[in-house]
């Protein structure tokens, strides 16, 4: 099927006014598959798991990086995100035992250290006043990933200060050049490109200088540059500095905002369901015990709480961070009834699929026991698909779920939190899956 459109636009228009409610109504009309035209381009649009495995793992081969990742080759390059073909494979190798799991348990004594640091300046705040989480979690997890990638012992160091800065003024940029609808000519001198082009060469300089101080020095870190400047594979060698650039604004870009939105998603639902923040609560009191200033509780304990990993699991289903995935066809494939031509874009929703009632009995509910292991038996493959699937499943599945976990556990052992309103939050489908408005809550010290 074809799902009706404007000359010349397409659906254009209808998908920019509302990409989630669109992809609901097409998926109550059509059956397994829609083509629509978004911007002149074919796409398809899939709506069962077996077709998104398809393509995201059978035929991976047969897929590419959609245009839309062109923009953010911009400010990325060449990183895991945005590279393809036998570059990305090599580079793959070569991070992927930085996020083994031993790995991401040295890493997790960073975040254990982080969070509490950060749930101690909360407790010093106003509590009177509602916390906007969107905001707080998005500090939080910058400090994580910047320690975690440029290293552990340069507390409050103006180095990383600088970096962190520049590298958020980066993002921001690229976001809003993204979603801004006139896209000028990277190299006109419009106001914009300018700040970019500022903040680009920042954040190179600032890079390159760590990486020729560690080069000149020799010092070791454990920290996930460190695993990346000595990663080797036998035919290549290192990656060049060009390429640890590449992959370290990569890992700082798909390493913060995603974990912040979903913690900001996961407190809402908890503040709204006080039956499940009960059990979740007497998980971590049993686990963790109270708060005992200057201890910090080990990663062990963390990987021992399975209600906490099912709340987040859940979060994760209602609101999943990256809500659509495409893939430009690199040869023609079929699915269902339609032939996929080369160069067309197939496009696969987390949003869509994890709430499929086929799979999800009264999929709006948050019930985190969906991911008890006797019901994950029940689902297809593919039904769950948060951090992507196949090939290039997200590398930092297990560093995000780890954040997580440790972020929910110790803010419920120090705190209550309530809504600051009852205003329904939305989502609004940009880069990520934000919330409409600000998420507010009031929060009040365990006694
Ligand atoms: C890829 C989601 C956290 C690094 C992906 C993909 C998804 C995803 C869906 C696949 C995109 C595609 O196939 O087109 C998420 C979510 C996160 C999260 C929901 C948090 C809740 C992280 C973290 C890191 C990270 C913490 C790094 C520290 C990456 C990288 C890729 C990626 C490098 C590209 C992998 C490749 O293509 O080889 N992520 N991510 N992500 N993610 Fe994550």
């Amino acid at each position: 099927p074809i799902h009706p459109g404007l000359p010349f636009v397409g659906n254009t228009l209808e998908i920019a006014r509302d990409p989630l409610a669109m992809f609901g109504r097409l998926f109550q009309r059509y059956d397994r598959i829609v083509k629509i035209n978004i911007g002149g381009r074919n796409q398809y649009l899939v709506f069962r798991p077996e077709d998104a495995k398809h393509v995201l793992q059978e035929n991976h081969r047969n897929y590419g990086r959609s245009p839309a990742f062109l923009i953010l080759k911009r400010f990325l390059g060449e990183g895991l995100l945005t590279s393809d073909g036998d570059f990305w494979r090599q580079q793959r190798r070569l991070a992927q035992p930085a996020f083994h799991r031993q790995k991401i348990a040295l890493l997790g004594e960073t975040m254990v250290q982080e969070s509490a640091a950060w749930i101690d300046e909360l407790a010093q705040h106003d509590l009177t006043t509602p916390v906007n989480t969107s905001q707080a979690f998005m500090d939080v997890t910058m400090r994580i990933v910047c320690k975690t990638l440029f290293s552990t012992d340069v507390t409050g160091s103006d180095a990383l200060d600088g970096l962190s800065n520049a590298l958020d003024t980066l993002n921001r940029l690229a976001n809003d050049s993204l979603l801004s609808p006139i896209k000028w000519p990277q190299h006109w001198p419009t106001p914009r490109n300018i700040r970019f082009r500022q903040a680009r060469e920042r954040v190179d300089k600032l890079i390159y200088s760590l990486i020729a101080d560690r080069q000149r020095t020799g010092e070791r870190h454990d920290d996930l540059l460190d695993m990346l400047m000595y990663a080797e594979d036998e035919e290549n060698g290192r990656m060049s500095e060009q390429q640890l650039r590449d992959e370290c604004v990569t890992l700082f870009t798909a390493g913060h905002e995603t974990t912040a939105v979903s913690m900001a998603w996961t407190t809402y639902l908890l503040a709204r369901h006080p039956d499940v923040l009960a059990r979740l609560r007497a998980e971590v009191d049993a686990t963790l015990g109270p708060y005992a200033p200057g201890t910090l509780p080990s990663i062990a304990a963390f990987r021992a709480m399975p209600y906490t990993l099912q709340v987040v699991q859940e979060g994760l289903r209602l609101y999943p961070p990256a809500w659509a995935m495409s893939r430009m066809a690199l040869g023609e494939d079929q699915i269902g009834p339609f032939r996929i031509p080369k160069g067309d874009t197939v496009l696969v929703s987390p949003y869509l699929l994890h709430r499929d009632p086929a799979h999800w009995p009264d999929p709006d509910r948050f019930d985190p026991d969906r991911f008890l292991p006797e019901q994950e038996k029940e689902r297809p493959a593919y039904a769950y698909l948060p951090f992507g699937g196949g090939p290039r499943l997200c590398i930092g599945n297990q560093f995000a779920l780890l954040e997580m976990q440790i972020l929910l556990a110790l803010l419920v052992q120090r705190f209550d939190f309530q809504p600051a309103n009852t205003r329904l939050v939305r989502p609004k489908p940009l880069i990520t899956l934000r919330p409409n408005r600000p998420i507010e809550l009031h929060l009040t010290a365990r006694p």
